[in-house]
């Protein structure tokens, strides 16, 4: 399902160095969360692909924040698995840092970046798990976004389902 809907600490946006909007999950967030999210968005700086920085979530009622990562464009190289693994985690950090119990992640990079989803989700499956390991005391419900039907087939087939 959409993101956007999911009743968490943090809904996390698939974004673009700019921060300032785009299609896909990021343009389905802004949409929703309203004009006061591009006002604060305007305020970061931008962001660096691999990074996170967290907002408000505005009118989307039902989420506390949002986090903005932003993952690589899809290159075949093993910076790609770097950087992908790097928004998982640091959104985690943010999430943690600002007291969310649940996040909702969507399938960053798979949309316009080009990242093939059976690899993208085993990079987020495993960057997910490690930071769980790493931080045993903090409680954190995780949900993996499926949007469409190939990123369920995904997940499944790598959660033995
Ligand atoms: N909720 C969850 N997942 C969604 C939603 C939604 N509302 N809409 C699309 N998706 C899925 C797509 O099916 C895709 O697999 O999110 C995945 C990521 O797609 P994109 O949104 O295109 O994100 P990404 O590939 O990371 O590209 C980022 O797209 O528009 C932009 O500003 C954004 O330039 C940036 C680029």
């Amino acid at each position: 399902g959409s993101v956007v809907e999911m009743h968490v600490g943090a809904v996390v946006n698939a974004a673009n160095e700019s921060l300032l909007g785009g299609g896909g999950v990021d343009g389905a967030i802004h949409r929703a969360a309203g004009h006061k999210l591009l006002e604060e968005c305007r305020t970061l700086g931008g962001c660096k692909t691999g990074d996170s920085k967290i907002t408000k979530a505005y009118d989307i009622i039902w989420a506390d924040h949002i986090i903005h990562t932003v993952g690589p464009v899809y290159s075949g190289s093993d910076s790609d698995v770097e950087l992908l693994g790097s928004c998982y985690r640091q959104s985690l950090d943010l999430a943690a840092e600002n007291g969310c119990l649940s996040i909702a992640f969507p399938c960053i990079s798979t949309g316009v970046y080009g990242y093939p989803i059976e690899k993208a989700a085993k990079v987020a499956l495993l960057a997910v798990s490690m930071w769980m390991n790493e931080h045993p005391e903090t409680m954190i419900e995780v949900y993996f976004c499926c949007y469409r039907d190939e990123e369920m087939e995904a997940y499944k087939e790598l959660l033995g389902k």
